[in-house]
């Protein structure tokens, strides 16, 4: 099995950014299972399914043939459905929203699950997923395993400027009671919820810098026995 990283936290918490960073630091595969489970959700809007029904979701996800392209070098990853690029469209609000209804779903979990060891498996070097069950449900023995985090405020603060820059008119307020909800439905799911694993690495986000919260993933790996090619090993 390859080399593994496992980063999971709650939404706003920098996950995506120090992922794609520290995936291409490693020269690792990057699996952005909150992706996956978006195309889902996406599809599901666009057929104005029911997303209680939890058998045609599930069908959804089995002939959804999702596939992820390798990052390019500015990190940015493009999402296929069936050969269609959906990597916009899966990053709207009600995407957001519908995606945290549908990933409760236990099947549909299975489904993706099932995927993101599969990719693993195929990756010769390593490979850093992102997501909420990573550490605790598909690789319970990851080399390395992080619980990423920062406070409500700071991650609501991050998400509403991120928004504003993309020209989105919202009320701070309106995106922090979005988080809190989602955060809420993430944690308190039967199947999955968001949780630590109990040999994960809590970091806590608030004041570091990007660059900062990398390099301490990057020191977790060399710990694990990680050596990036070419470098000497003793
Ligand atoms: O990381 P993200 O914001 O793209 O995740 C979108 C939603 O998908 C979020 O509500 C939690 C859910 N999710 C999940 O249940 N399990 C994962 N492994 C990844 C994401």
């Amino acid at each position: 099995m390859a080399f593994t990283v496992a980063i999971d936290g709650p939404a706003g918490a920098g996950k995506s950014t120090v992922a794609r960073k520290a995936a291409i630091a490693l020269g690792f595969t990057y699996i952005d299972t909150g992706a996956m489970y978006r195309t889902i959700a996406l599809q599901v809007l666009e057929q104005g399914m029911d997303p209680e029904e939890a058998e045609a979701v599930t069908q959804v996800a089995q002939q959804s043939q999702i596939v992820l392209s390798p990052l390019d070098t500015d990190g940015n990853q493009t999402v296929f459905v069936r050969g269609r690029d959906v990597t916009k469209e899966i990053r709207t609000p009600e995407v957001s929203q519908m995606t945290s209804r549908i990933s409760a779903t236990p099947q549909v979990r299975t489904v993706m699950v099932e995927l993101q060891r599969s990719i693993s498996r195929e990756s010769p070097y390593g490979v850093v997923l992102e997501g909420r069950d990573i550490g605790t449900v598909v690789f319970p023995h990851a080399d390395v395993k992080v619980f990423l985090t920062a406070s409500a405020e700071e991650r609501a603060q991050r998400r509403y400027h991120e928004l504003l820059g993309k020209g989105v008119e919202i009320r701070f307020e309106t995106v922090l009671a979005e988080q809190i909800e989602r955060d809420q439905r993430d944690s308190q799911r039967v199947a999955s919820p968001l949780k630590i694993a109990e040999d994960s690495h809590y970091l806590m986000t608030d004041g570091l810098s990007i660059e900062q919260v990398v390099e301490q993933i990057i020191a977790l790996c060399v710990e694990k026995g990680y050596r990036a090619e070419g470098s000497m090993s003793s």
